[in-house]
């Protein structure tokens, strides 16, 4: 496994393993994990996705300041480089990307990619300007590392629908490819931001895969509709004395479109089920989607 730290060096080192790999084959397909590190098991399971199905895999490690609020965690966002480069030759990475602020932003950025309407909702509201931020970032490490597939992770269903929309919008030659949630023995999503969780806090932040797992069994409740169903899921988070829900919400999936009624939800459109509760300062998010049968 290479590291290098420049945008020069990641398409040279890009340049060198492509003619390294076609020796002799048509073809080869690079699979690219972008991250923000600080890896747990989540982030690797995509890395070895991507080298079960490309022949060159990149992982991309970059705090992105653009995503950030000014009152976000920018600055205390958890680092550790060695532990990273660890996971990712663990999970089979062949290079990793980790550019810092000045490469990526050398100058004021002008230009960005802004996704409307499904950028306004759910984490969209809370974060204004963070979807902007993935977005622009997402792009220019596409067009830097010029990836074949680009996987991404369905706890953040709302950032793929975002980046798929984008990549059909603007014609960008990428497949995206919609990976699991990877979730500890008790069922909390695994996450950076877990280490911020005092031990009250982590004890309780399971209230959110369990009330999604719940959900089956209220549908099948006589006379359920979506209100009652949110009503459900909102008493169900509060069942735990520390957790703050920032939004529940049931909606279409990719199209975030509000889902109001049970015809709705029994309809052909996947469904999603989202949740962002806080903890103490931190904020939490999980989500399920449901399939039309
Ligand atoms: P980050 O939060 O580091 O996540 C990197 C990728 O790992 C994302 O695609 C995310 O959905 C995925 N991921 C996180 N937790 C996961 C879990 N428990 N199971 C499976 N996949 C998981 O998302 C970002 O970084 C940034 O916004 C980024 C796309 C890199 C742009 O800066």
């Amino acid at each position: 496994m290479k590291t290098v730290e420049t945008i020069q060096d990641i398409r040279l080192a890009l340049k060198e393993a492509r003619r390294e790999t076609l020796h002799g084959k048509p073809e080869c397909t690079v699979g690219f994990v972008p991250t923000m590190g600080y890896l747990h098991q989540g982030h690797q399971s995509l890395i070895e996705r991507a080298r079960k199905e490309c022949d060159i895999v990149v992982l991309s490690i970059f705090v992105n300041p653009l995503q950030f609020g000014p009152n976000e965690d920018f600055e205390r966002y958890p680092r550790d480089r060695e532990r990273d480069l660890r996971l990712a030759s663990e999970a089979g990475a062949d290079l990793v990307f980790m550019p810092g602020v000045t490469d990526m932003y050398p100058t004021p950025i002008r230009t960005k990619v802004i996704v409307s309407n499904i950028t306004e909702v759910l984490c969209g509201s809370s974060r204004p300007g963070h979807f902007d931020g993935v977005a622009t970032v997402v792009t220019k490490l596409f067009q830097i590392v010029q990836p074949d597939k680009a996987y991404f992770g369905m706890k953040d269903a709302q950032q793929i629908a975002v980046i798929e929309q984008f990549v059909a919008d603007l014609n960008v030659p990428v497949t995206i490819v919609r990976c699991e949630t990877l979730r500890e023995a008790d069922g909390l999503a695994m996450s950076s931001r877990n280490v911020y969780l005092n031990e009250e806090e982590r004890k309780q932040a399971v209230i959110l895969s369990a009330t999604l797992g719940r959900i089956d069994g209220w549908l099948t409740e006589e006379g359920m509709t979506v209100d009652r169903l949110n009503g459900r899921i909102r008493d169900h988070i509060e069942s735990a004395p520390l957790a703050r829900i920032d939004y529940a919400e049931i909606r279409t999936y990719p199209g975030l479109d509000s889902v109001v009624s049970m015809e709705q939800w029994n309809g052909s459109q996947p469904i999603l089920v989202a949740l962002a509760v806080r903890f103490g300062k931190t904020r939490l998010i999980d989500n399920r989607i449901f399939f039309p049968e």
